[in-house]
């Protein structure tokens, strides 16, 4: 069931993090139509080749590649852990592939450029953009991906920014899209991308790296939980969990200026933003962390006074609440005694029950239509 068979080798790959009710598995039909293509190309890959992975979702594609040491960029903590956890549950040595994160810069001359295509339209832009000084027209550019997730606009974008563009044939519902640098310009990417918030009479400058949730402009749901943010408080530890580009945490920090921030995201490129933001907002001499974490992973057990959370809704194209149900959790457990969760919600998404269990109560502080602000107190015994 978990195994991965592949002409370079079958390979059992799990999910990252595991998730015991959940049955999906680690790779799909695009994954295995790739595999099967390269091997069947007419001059097949060898140790030579200088081979790009971008977006990777579990290390399928990397793994079964391992042998040709390809290079293998990552905006995915989850992704990055999937990746070392599968290769060590098949003994392969990943570290002798050379790993980039999303925020880290090319280098050289790629002979194949293998693209798992991410759910972001932003990011698949800024991607091939940054491939551009990466590639010759002899490079072979492979994109694949389940069918419904290619769009017209997605070949277009090959096509505007790579050169003549094609697709595969549909295979178990996947598809691959093949291009060549026939381009003549090269261009910078677009991104990061700017807009400036003003709050409380301070204009925050907002940086947005391309894979950033709500990149444009201020999301709806953040908007309401600036608009109703726990009142200032003598707090010392603030942790904004899921940071995106690090507004709340940005707004915390103004509002309470003893407090240390902490950011978290499973996002190179969120963290990276959050980053950015807060120094241009603080300086760099305010006290503050940015992790690339998966939730509160590594952070200190009841150490937060106050958390602050717009909880996301899916994994890539996984929708679901179990990574509310992991972040309301691991926020529990880095509270302190009489700390606080600060939440925000669509109402359907009904996190006001996760909230009660794990809590043990929560209140209302704001609804409106769509969303509720909410939050649950540790109490004093609890732990
Ligand atoms: C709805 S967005 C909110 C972003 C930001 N706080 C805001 O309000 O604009 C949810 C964020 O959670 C992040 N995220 C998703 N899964 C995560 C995980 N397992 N650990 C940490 N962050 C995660 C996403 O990358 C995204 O930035």
């Amino acid at each position: 069931m978990n195994r991965l068979k592949s002409a370079y080798g079958n390979f059992q790959l799990q999910r990252y993090p595991q998730d015991k009710k959940q049955t999906l598995r680690a790779w799909d039909a695009a994954d295995e139509y790739l595999l099967q293509y390269l091997h069947e190309l007419e001059y097949p890959l060898n140790e030579r080749s200088r081979i790009l992975i971008i977006n990777d979702g579990f290390g399928a594609l990397s793994i079964a590649l391992h042998p040709f040491k390809p290079d293998i960029q990552l905006d995915s903590c989850l992704a990055e852990q999937g990746l070392i956890k599968n290769a060590q549950l098949n003994n392969i040595d990943i570290d002798q592939c050379h790993r980039l994160n999303s925020t880290q810069s090319l280098t050289g001359i790629y002979d194949y450029v293998l693209i798992k295509v991410p759910k972001s339209h932003a990011w698949l832009e800024d991607i091939l953009y940054k491939l551009q000084p990466h590639i010759s027209p002899q490079t072979a550019i492979i994109a694949a991906a389940m069918a419904k997730n290619i769009h017209s606009s997605t070949l277009k974008l090959f096509e505007k920014i790579i050169g003549q563009t094609h697709t595969s044939r549909a295979t178990k519902k996947a598809r691959l899209i093949f291009s060549s640098f026939t381009q003549n310009t090269v261009k910078p990417s677009p991104y990061p991308k700017q807009f400036e918030l003003e709050i409380n009479n301070k204009t925050f400058a907002i940086s947005n790296n391309a894979n950033v949730f709500s990149r444009e402009k201020l999301d709806i749901g953040t908007r309401f939980l600036l608009e109703n943010m726990p009142p200032p408080k003598p707090y010392k530890n603030i942790i904004d969990l899921g940071c995106g580009n690090g507004i709340l945490g940005l707004v915390a920090a103004q509002q309470n200026p003893q407090a240390t921030l902490i950011f978290t995201d499973e996002s190179y490129m969120a963290v990276d933003s959050a980053k950015t933001n807060f120094e241009n907002a603080f300086g760099s001499t305010r006290a503050a962390q940015f992790l690339v974490t998966d939730c509160l992973e590594n952070i200190e057990k009841q150490s937060a006074d106050l958390v602050l959370c717009n909880p996301p809704f899916h994994q890539n194209h996984v929708v679901g609440d179990h990574i509310a149900w992991q972040m309301f959790r691991q926020a529990f457990a880095v509270l302190k005694p009489e700390g606080e969760l600060w939440i925000v919600g669509n109402h359907h998404l009904a996190y006001h029950s996760k909230m009660k269990k794990i809590f043990g109560g929560y209140k209302v502080v704001s609804s409106n239509k769509k969303f509720s602000v909410m939050f649950s107190r540790k109490a004093e015994n609890n732990d």
